[in-house]
């Protein structure tokens, strides 16, 4: 009987580490710690106006309030009040005199329970002055708000000529919403002070690094008397890479001043009123290109809202600029970048991290030139799909485009075509027949650059030790948010030993272990972590070779480490020795059984200033269809069916891939169509809890879900196993859902006119854009705007402020 090869440890879909622990509710996040005595609970005292100054501050209430220990201000730091990841300074921890955002924070309070601690900063007497907010991306532009960041350019050739000269041109805008990451365990952090200025951090960060600085900077200590930990988080996407640092620093706030431990666990309404979120945007776009769907030009303004800070806005919006061609050649271009200040929560990173966002405008741009030539968007797709040897808008040359094979290859195995023509049949009997149901189908490629652009967070570390017992410990700088990182690396530790994932134990990550570390993001945790794990692991497991052909006399080019156990060929023929047996003779023999790891990932540069360069090291690619069904009389929809075909290189872990990709995907519907952030006219969120803020469950998964990885396709750079980045770029794929009701939409006036769906594409939206065809107007390229009137008493929040 023939069997097939048995594929390596790391290839193989081994359990999620903690997937036991999650399903039985044993696995500890923040706030399962066991308390130490003397925890103190703590309460933020938040601001309730978007824009103005804080005039007074009355707190004689709160201190006397039941339980208070102590409450804090500005005043109490001792280091610095600033919480600006990027150096802008542009970032207090607490609110002085300037209000710039609803849910700002004007003092912390500590009480010996958290009820007690929430009953107290209601009691603040604050009295500030209001001035006007600027809300959104219209309002900013018009009042010439200051740019958060600086502006970019990018350019190669000259667009201007090349659209002028081409045979057709169009112009259009597409607008798409914002989006709160929703992680189902919420800000978290506990301080626990140690000997002298020492203390521990255990936060719910991406970012245990920049955590540990934040905390050192505000109490003015070195970095090494501070250690920031974290064993998981539940969920981050995005929102615990720079948004965990203020409650870390409240909490390392108490926990100076009062020398007992501190715990905040942020309400889940003010984590959505304090915490950033995805940057919307509204993109303008020009396009030359000619009957047979070719572009010749392309010509794009990116505005986006940053909120009140820069925070990361800086680096999503150039990941939106170099990913506003998602896939496609533009022959000459001009993409300049417009990063608006308005009075919103500080936008960050999230999940893609401005690619979904430019991608998006290039779909559409695809989608006008299909409308506009007749031709299927599919075809206009493929005639400008990238070819290797061409040179991206950041004059970086694609030397690993797959985009048109996976198109193809995806359009074969769900059948586009022919559905597509069925769809169109039945679209026409229901218009015949005065039925509301309409049907639409749309396919999007991703092609995803993966490596941080600030070259020096390309690199990691790891430590790894082996037991005398041969049991093994790893850590490495990279968190698990859910996303499966810390697997992947059992994995790799395990293939190098030639051990079970079972024996190898992942510790929590923390500064004191791995030092230095970069945020768990840009997808690219398993690259550079798995590398550096790659690395330490390989060191020990030299050693130990060079050791065992010593002592067993044995070629040490025979040495392989499998099933636990170390064969090699002797003088006497082969020995087989248990892993445990060699390592304890090793301990004995006095070899070093411990390593530290490290990685950079090579090639890469980039130069902001210019907007050129190799800011990537590689790209991952994907390509997903969606069927949609539209109730034309409400609005409403549901995704009947979505098929993906994606690149994670030679996966390290299929079924934890498959995770990634449906999970990335629903969130990324979930943004294109459900989740709406609503702020009223004096700039309060509406949307601060689920009652309002609607993300999809189990039940808005596609009806019929298939999702399969391109298989035997090795990364062509070295990355770790050959395998490729996955975390984020599947969450791009979800442009199809977007387009499918775009499509449904348009056949209600024939397909004769782009329907310019907006995102989010909600009910009403839907509604509102069929409405528009069906008047026979020309679509406005807006999405509806949804006006709330501010009321004066919030039932759900705590009046403060
Ligand atoms: N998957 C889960 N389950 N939870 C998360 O918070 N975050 C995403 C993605 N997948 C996330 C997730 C984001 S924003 C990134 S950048 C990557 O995971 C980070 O992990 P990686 O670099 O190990 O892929
Ligand atoms: Mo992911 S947005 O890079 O944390």
């Amino acid at each position: 009987m023939l069997e097939r090869s048995p594929k390596p440890v790391v290839e193989k879909p081994t359990l999620h580490e903690s997937a036991a622990l999650h399903v039985t509710g044993t696995a500890t996040y923040i706030d399962d710690l066991p308390e130490p005595r003397g925890t103190l609970h703590l309460a933020p005292g938040l601001t309730r106006i978007a824009h103005g100054r804080l005039v007074s501050m009355d707190l004689s209430a709160v201190r006397a309030a039941p339980g208070v220990i102590t409450v804090l201000t500005a005043a109490d730091i001792p280091g610095q009040n600033d919480t600006s990841p990027i150096g802008a300074h542009d970032e207090p921890l607490f609110v002085t005199d300037s209000i710039t955002s609803e849910g700002q924070i004007l003092f912390v309070v500590a009480a010996e329970t958290r009820a007690q601690a929430r009953a107290a900063v209601r009691r603040a007497v604050v009295e500030t002055e209001t001035l006007d907010p600027i809300l959104d991306i219209d309002t900013a532009r018009e009042a010439r708000a200051p740019c958060a960041v600086p502006g970019r350019t990018m350019t190669r050739g000259d667009a201007e000529a090349a659209i002028a000269a081409a045979p057709r041109r169009l112009s259009g805008r597409i607008v798409m919403g914002g989006q709160e990451h929703f992680y189902l365990e919420g800000q978290a952090a506990l301080a626990l002070p140690g000997e002298g200025p020492e203390m521990i951090v255990w936060s719910s960060t991406q970012h245990p690094t920049e955590t540990q600085a934040m905390v050192a900077h505000l109490l003015d200590v070195p970095a090494n008397t501070i250690t920031a930990s974290v064993r998981r988080m539940g969920g981050g996407f995005g929102g615990k890479e720079t948004q965990a640092n203020q409650t870390a620093c409240l909490a390392a706030l108490v926990a100076h001043h009062t020398r007992r431990p501190a715990r905040l666990r942020l309400d889940r309404d003010d984590d959505m009123v304090m915490t950033g979120k995805r940057h919307d945007f509204a993109i303008d776009y020009t396009v030359g290109f000619d009957d047979d769907g070719k572009i010749h030009g392309v010509d794009m303004l990116l505005a986006c809202r940053c909120g009140w800070s820069a925070d990361l806005s800086g680096p999503v919006i150039d990941r939106a600029l170099t990913h506003a061609d998602n896939a496609y050649f533009y022959p000459a271009v001009r993409l300049r970048s417009l990063p608006l200040r308005t009075n919103t929560v500080s936008n960050t990173a999230f999940r893609g991290f401005g690619v979904p966002q430019g991608a998006l405008a290039a779909e559409r741009v695809i989608e006008e030139i299909a409308f506009a030539t007749g031709l299927d968007p599919n075809t206009v797709r493929l005639r400008n799909v990238y070819e290797n040897g061409q040179l991206t808008p950041y004059h970086m040359t694609v030397e690993d485009s797959i985009t048109a094979a996976i198109l193809t290859d995806l359009a074969r195995r769900c059948g586009y075509d022919t559905r597509k023509a069925a769809l169109r049949a039945s679209n026409a009997k229901a218009a015949e027949e005065g039925r509301v149901l309409r049907r639409g189908i749309a396919m999007t490629p991703v092609k995803f650059g993966i490596s941080f652009t600030a070259t020096h967070y390309n690199q990691a570390g790891a430590l790894v030790h082996v037991y005398t017992d041969g049991s093994v410990q790893i850590n490495h700088g990279g968190t698990e948010m859910g996303q499966g990182l810390h697997t992947k690396m059992m994995q790799v530790a395990a293939r190098v030993f030639g051990l079970p994932q079972s024996d190898i134990r992942l510790t929590a990550t923390t500064t004191d272990k791995v030092p230095n570390t970069s945020a768990t993001a840009a997808s690219s945790g398993a690259d550079l972590n798995g590398m550096a794990v790659l690395d330490a692991a390989t060191k020990i497991r030299d050693r130990i070779r060079d050791f065992a052909a010593e002592r067993y006399n044995a070629d040490p080019g025979t040495i392989r480490f499998h099933n636990s156990e170390i064969h090699m060929e002797t003088g006497q023929g082969t020995l087989v020795e248990s892993f445990a047996a060699v390592v304890r003779q090793a301990y004995l023999a006095r070899v070093s059984l411990s390593s530290s790891g490290f990685y950079k990932t090579p090639e890469i540069s980039w130069d902001p200033a210019t907007g050129r360069g190799h800011p990537f090291y590689y790209f991952a690619y994907g390509a997903a269809c969606a069927e949609i069904v539209i109730d034309t009389l409400t609005g409403e929809y549901r995704i009947d069916r979505v098929d993906i075909l994606h690149d994670a290189g030679l996966s390290l872990n299929p079924e934890i891939d498959r995770g990634q990709i449906e999970g990335g995907f629903v969130q990324g519907a979930g943004w294109l169509t459900m989740e709406e952030l609503v702020w009223d006219k004096k700039g309060a969120l509406r949307t601060h809890a689920p009652s309002t803020y609607k993300i999809p469950t189990a039940f808005d998964m596609p009806r019929v879900f298939n999702v399969a990885l391109l298989e035997d396709v090795p990364n062509r750079k070295a990355t770790i196993f050959r395998s490729k980045a996955v975390g984020e770029p599947p969450f791009a794929l979800a442009a199809c859902v977007l387009f499918a009701l775009s499509d449904a939409v348009a056949s209600l006036d024939d397909h004769r006119t782009c329907p310019r769906l907006d995102a989010p594409a909600t009910p009403e939206t839907v509604l509102a854009c069929i409405e528009r065809l069906r008047a026979g107007k020309s679509a406005t390229g807006h999405g509806t705007k949804i006006e709330v009137p501010a009321t004066d008493a919030d039932p759900v929040r705590d009046p403060v402020g």
